[in-house]
């Protein structure tokens, strides 16, 4: 796998250090001990299987051997730590550009970053923060991609879906994860220009599943429901509600749809 990604990598720094395990615990952790002990920006990690495969809010994320893509890249950032989360809508909206130019399948986002098409979840991401001794940080975008699942569990089966499922043909996950890593350079060079979304609103609502739509916001403090209005340019989710546009921090918070996943 190593081989075949390195003879297809275009980007200049994304992917260019790289590890390719059979099986590992998660590779968000790999990342960041590779981090720590001084890889260098842009350090990618890849594993056929995971033994502790982390999702967001504290879940697992369960994934059939050979037929995902599991990976973690390493960012050293030059802009302020606050700014730091807004690089998971950055993977998103660069997963699914990848995806469209390596399957024609356009896909949709669902705030802040899965990746859904046709209402299925294909791809989800999950964003950690290291901070090093010396006050400087770096960040690990964890991503998950359903490329050849044939078939999922029946408990998720109406939410989940593979580029398998709905192309009826295998992928090349070697041509997936280096188009990303192409299109995670291209939109983060658009994203450190102004060190916030302004240059990629726009994009990111325009295939913003939520868009106009009910939402339930998750929010530990209480839940409730609006209308999802898009992104602004640090990558809340505006919310209009009976009290107004409430500003949604994605952090522990999650959005559902009010009569389910999206
Ligand atoms: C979610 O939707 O809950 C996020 C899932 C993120 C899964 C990926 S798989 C590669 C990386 N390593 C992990 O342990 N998690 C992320």
């Amino acid at each position: 796998m190593e081989k075949r990604i390195l003879e297809k990598l275009t980007s200049v720094w994304a992917g260019r250090e790289l590890y390719c395990y059979d099986e590992t615990g998660s590779t968000n952790d790999d990342v960041k001990k590779l981090l720590e002990d001084g890889a260098r920006h842009g350090v990618l990690v890849l594993a056929d299987a995971q033994t502790a495969g982390k999702g967001r809010r504290g879940r697992s994320w369960v994934a059939e051997p050979g037929q995902t893509i599991a990976m973690s890249l390493g960012i050293r950032p030059d802009f302020s730590v606050e700014k730091a989360s807004m690089l998971t809508l950055v993977m998103a909206l660069a997963v699914r550009e990848a995806i469209l130019h390596v399957t024609g399948l356009s896909c949709e986002i669902k705030w802040p970053n899965d990746i859904v098409y046709e209402g299925k979840k294909l791809c989800g991401i999950l964003t950690q923060l290291c901070l090093d001794k010396d006050g400087a940080y770096s960040v690990i975008i964890g991503v998950g991609i359903n490329v050849n699942v044939k078939v999922f569990p029946q408990e998720i089966s109406d939410i989940a879906t593979s580029l398998y499922l709905e192309k009826q043909q295998e992928t090349d996950r070697a041509s997936l994860v280096a188009e990303c890593m192409k299109q995670f350079e291209a939109y983060y060079a658009r994203f450190v220009l102004k060190e916030d979304l302004s240059e990629l609103q726009k994009e990111y609502n325009d295939c913003l599943v939520n868009l106009d739509t009910k939402v339930k916001v998750l929010d530990p403090a209480g839940e409730y429901d609006g209308v999802a209005r898009g992104i602004d340019e640090s990558g809340q989710l505006l919310v209009e509600t009976a009290d107004g546009i409430k500003a949604v921090y994605a952090g522990e918070v999650s959005v559902r749809g009010v009569y389910g996943y999206v």
